[in-house]
């Protein structure tokens, strides 16, 4: 990585404001997946081996500008807490002078977790005003949200702009993995891509077509690849919009580009659901495609097999329904045995892994899913662009 990274900075004492992406599914008050919270750990034992005082920052939820208890960091605190073993004063503002009144009397033991970033209209506008208001709290900024990175925020932006900045650990991870496959993967590089719609991965794709020798698709977007070609998809989902987008990327990529040869199909998205499997021409009308059959998950396991590097993002098909998960299952075991180095992007894909107990049998998940796809696509995330680069890089 060529920014500089926590370790770079002198942090001896000092107060370091730290974002982290604690954006975590919180119900009835508990933290019910606290992946993020754990990766974030290193950073925070790091600064506190060091000698630093770290104040937390990160965003919960949406909501829009204003208090809402719903999005209280009052839950990550406790998870927190109990996974640091350290103590963790939860301040109930994120700045004025309340929080500056506690910050001034905290005894500097343990971390300062601050309220949700959101609550602050001032947050998402990258206000110069709020911003500036962070910045007063602490002597330097340490960036290790990369699941947040792809927002221009004043927790990511503006107040890196402000303090003297580094990369947190995990911020240095994201990069040097994802740079690792993007820039210079060991062949064959092979990308599965799955979830319901061309549109929303259609740099994604023409980003990996580009840099990897295979690209495998799965998931309800094969389906306008599917239609595209004229075949008839029943009620599989569909975006009839993108079908000559669908027809170029084919031709383009030529035999780079593998769609299922079979495909699960029933007549509605249901557990209990009455479902087959049929070759991807012969999909009844009165059905739907809801998971990639068990021949298109031997073609696509010979190509994982043979991989060197392995990229996925996006399910095969609908897995959190037991009759339409074989796919991603498949898919997701075949990637764990391959011996690759292998980088699973974000979101649906990291719960299937999960759900499966394989995380250990990959090289690196993302904590982001959003940041990993538009890093992916060759864009420059805000949050990592404008940290400085190490003397000399
Ligand atoms: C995420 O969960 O992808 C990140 O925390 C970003 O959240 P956001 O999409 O609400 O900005």
């Amino acid at each position: 990585m060529d920014k500089k990274s926590v370790r770079d900075l002198d942090v001896r004492g000092k107060r370091v404001l730290v974002r982290v992406d604690f954006n975590v599914p919180v119900k009835d008050g508990q933290v019910t997946d606290d992946t993020r919270i754990q990766r974030a750990l290193p950073t925070i034992r790091y600064l506190l081996s060091e000698g630093a005082r770290p104040i937390l920052i990160s965003h919960l939820g949406r909501p829009k500008g204003e208090r809402d208890p719903k999005y209280a960091m009052d839950p990550v605190a406790r998870r927190l807490g109990e996974l640091l073993d350290v103590p963790v004063l939860k301040l109930d503002d994120a700045v004025g002078p309340e929080a500056e009144e506690k910050l001034n009397s905290w005894d500097g033991q343990g971390v300062v977790l601050l309220e949700n970033s959101r609550f602050y209209p001032g947050e998402t506008k990258n206000d110069t005003e709020f911003s500036k208001q962070l910045a007063s709290l602490a002597d330097l900024y340490v960036d290790d949200a990369f699941g947040a990175a792809h927002r221009a925020h004043a927790t990511t932006v503006g107040v890196a702009e402000l303090l003297p900045s580094a990369a947190g650990l995990l911020m240095e991870e994201e990069i040097d993995y994802l740079d690792g496959v993007l820039k210079n993967p060991e062949r064959p590089f092979v990308a599965i891509l799955g979830g319901a719609k061309v549109s929303d991965k259609l740099g994604v794709i023409k980003s990996l077509l580009d840099k990897a020798d295979i690209l495998l698709i799965g998931g309800a977007m094969c389906f306008t690849f599917f239609k595209a070609q004229g075949y008839e998809i029943g009620n599989s989902l569909v975006e009839e919009d993108y079908l000559d987008e669908a027809k170029q990327l084919m031709q383009e990529a030529g035999d780079k580009l593998v769609l299922p040869v079979d495909v699960v199909v029933a007549e509605k998205m249901e557990e209990d659901a009455e479902s087959r499997t049929v070759p991807v021409d012969s999909i009844p009308a009165n059905q739907m495609g809801l998971d990639i059959g068990p021949e298109t998950v031997e073609l696509f396991r010979g190509h994982i097999t043979d991989a060197r590097t392995i990229f996925w993002n996006g399910p095969m098909g609908v897995f959190e329904i037991d009759a339409f998960a074989k796919g991603t299952e498949g898919v997701a075991k075949a990637v764990a045995e391959s011996g690759a180095t292998s980088v699973i992007g974000g979101g649906d894909s990291v719960a299937a892994v999960r759900k499966l107990g394989l995380e250990d049998r990959m090289s690196h998940i993302s904590t982001g899913g959003g940041a990993s796809l538009e890093y992916v696509e060759g864009k420059e995330l805000p949050g990592i662009a404008v940290l400085p680069n190490r003397e000399g890089a």
